[in-house]
């Protein structure tokens, strides 16, 4: 059993692992042990066959609040190029299973990207999110000037990236930033809920889902479409696609199990 001090990893239930970004006197500020626990953990969960989806979330109050500020300020050039953190956020980034984050308070610099990098981003009515590098003389340095121009276009991630401001919710939702608003009180509960109805799908089609909409950044439009077309014609293969057809002609649910 691995022990944490940055997170809290709950037992799988019903499919669906919860982590809780946990350090409440930096306001969740990722520092690399913090990024290098998360990578952990979710290594962890793309080997643990009770976990079908993973919710990442903060506090109440704040999701994260990005980079340690006080950490960094410490590296120089050649400490942040040792640093370990690219090896954390390329574990992030490649972990196969659908990823949500579940956002109340401050979503900040370092902290929005690694909102980013989860598959979708359900939202409190509170939730703030900014890309503030400016304010301190440097840029995003984990893709988000990448995703986030990706995400919501090229003028409001030039406003969010120039000027250090933040957008709510709402806005984030309009953006296409964010899937879902919630009430605040109940974000977590909305992203566990919908954690549980992807995780009872089949876990092959999850996975062949989620890379194929990643790819979308990566391909042409047409070795995209043949990407698809091969992914579609190798879950024909699968038992999971003949139980998913046949409990819809029997008219009853499906059980899936990854074969
Ligand atoms: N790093 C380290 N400590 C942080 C932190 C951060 N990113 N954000 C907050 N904290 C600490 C504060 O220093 C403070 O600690 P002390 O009580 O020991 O002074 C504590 O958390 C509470 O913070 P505030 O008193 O500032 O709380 P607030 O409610 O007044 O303001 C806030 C909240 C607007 C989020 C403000 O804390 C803030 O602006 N934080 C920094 C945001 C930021 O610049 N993020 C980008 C970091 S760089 C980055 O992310 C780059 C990258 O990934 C590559």
């Amino acid at each position: 059993m691995t022990a944490y001090s940055d997170i809290l990893v709950d037992t799988p239930h019903n499919g669906v692992q919860r982590i809780r970004l946990n350090r409440p006197q930096a306001h969740n500020a990722l520092r690399t042990a913090l990024l290098g626990e998360l990578a952990t953990a979710l290594a962890a969960a793309a080997e643990d066959k009770r976990v079908r989806a993973v919710v990442i979330t903060g506090s109440e109050k704040v999701f994260a609040a990005g980079a340690d500020v006080k950490e960094m300020a410490a590296l120089d050039a050649v400490g942040l190029w040792k640093d370990q953190r690219p090896q954390h956020w390329q574990t992030i980034r490649s972990f196969s299973k659908p990823l949500i984050a579940s956002v109340n308070g401050y979503c900040l610099g370092g902290g929005m990207e690694l909102a980013m990098h989860a598959d979708m981003i359900i939202a409190g009515e509170d939730a703030r999110f900014g890309q503030p590098e400016i304010n301190l003389g440097i840029i995003p340095g984990a893709g988000g000037t990448q995703r986030l121009v990706r995400s919501v276009g090229k003028a409001l991630a030039m406003k969010l990236v120039l000027s250090g401001e933040f957008i709510n919710a709402r806005e984030a939702l309009a953006a296409g930033l964010v899937a879902e608003v919630t009430q605040p009180e109940l974000t977590l509960k909305r992203a566990t809920a919908l954690a549980e109805t992807i995780a009872s799908k089949s876990p092959i089609a999850l996975r062949l889902a989620k890379e194929a909409i990643l790819a979308s950044y990566e391909t042409p439009l047409s070795q995209g479409l043949e990407l698809e077309r091969k992914a579609f014609l190798f879950l024909a293969t699968t038992q999971d696609r003949q139980e998913g057809i046949d409990a819809f002609l029997e008219k009853r649910p499906p059980q899936f199990t990854g074969q």
